[in-house]
């Protein structure tokens, strides 16, 4: 998946409704190579996060707001190594965002989520479908993602969250890897951004008409999702270009057990995008 190199757009024209304004950053001055002395983006970081700040709450999931007290400051992502700031902080790889601080991220820096990719092909219909959930917080379709837990493993992760949001048990250090990278997220700020990893299981007919699924906690809904171009274009975040970095990866390698016929589904699904 190219994404990595292309401009980010959500993380300069959209942003969570809490936040402030972003600071225009044209095309041409989204890179840090590029001087732009009168950039000057507000700061923000959320109420959520400065709750969970760990230097004075033990259990909050977030990084000390004083980066001073940050044990370890990032140096290098799955984006490569981190240029900082003259105050010691990570700067966004992907290049000015508009907005100073972490926003709602807690992480300084690179803040790493995992998406597990599941597809199969229906037969009846003959149409190429993926385990998705509809998310409490937005009501859009998604990958059932999440946040890697600190210390935890990614395949870990992977697997967790599909159980945790769909209820299907499945072992995805087996997946095929399809990115590992930056993520152009509405979240994202100049110090703070996600990064995910995504693998893909495609299961035979029969074995995904066994799973049970069931909606976990942050999802409204849990289903077989029809990929239909359009269907896959309003998928939340980025992940429009990760599902279609999967059609391609599956075209391609045309996985064992898939008949001719179904092969021609996932190339016509293509064709169409
Ligand atoms: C979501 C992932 C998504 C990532 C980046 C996380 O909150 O759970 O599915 O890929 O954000 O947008």
């Amino acid at each position: 998946m190219a994404e990595q190199n292309v401009i980010h757009v959500k993380a300069r024209f959209e942003k969570p409704a809490e936040y402030p304004g972003r600071f225009p950053v044209p095309d041409s001055l989204v890179s840090w190579e590029s001087g732009y002395p009168d950039y000057s983006p507000p700061y923000y970081v959320s109420p959520v996060v400065l709750r969970n700040d760990s230097s004075n709450n033990p259990g909050g999931w977030a990084d000390p707001e004083d980066i001073s007290l940050l044990k370890e400051i990032p140096q290098q992502s799955f984006a490569g190594m981190l240029r900082h700031d003259a105050k010691g902080r990570a700067l966004n790889p992907a290049g000015r965002t508009g907005i100073a601080g972490r926003g709602l991220l807690g992480k300084w820096g690179p803040n790493y989520a995992a998406d597990p990719i599941i597809t199969c092909i229906n037969r009846r219909d003959q149409s190429v479908e993926m385990l998705a959930v509809q998310r409490r917080d937005n009501g859009q379709w998604a990958i059932p993602g999440g946040m890697v837990d600190k210390g935890e493993e990614i395949s870990g992760t992977l697997t967790r969250e599909l159980m945790e949001e769909t209820g299907v048990a499945l072992d995805m250090s087996r997946g095929c890897l399809i990115y590992q990278g930056y993520v152009d997220d509405p979240r994202n700020t100049d110090h703070a951004w996600m990064e995910t990893t995504a693998k893909h299981l495609h299961l035979d007919p029969e074995t995904a008409r066994r799973l049970d699924l069931v909606a976990g906690s942050d999802a409204r809904a849990v289903r077989w999702f029809p990929l239909t171009p359009e269907n896959i274009c309003n998928l939340y975040a980025s992940h429009c270009a990760l599902v279609k970095a999967t059609l391609i990866e599956l075209g391609r390698a045309g996985r064992a057990g898939m008949t001719q016929s179904e092969r021609e589904t996932v190339e016509r699904l293509l064709h169409a995008l």
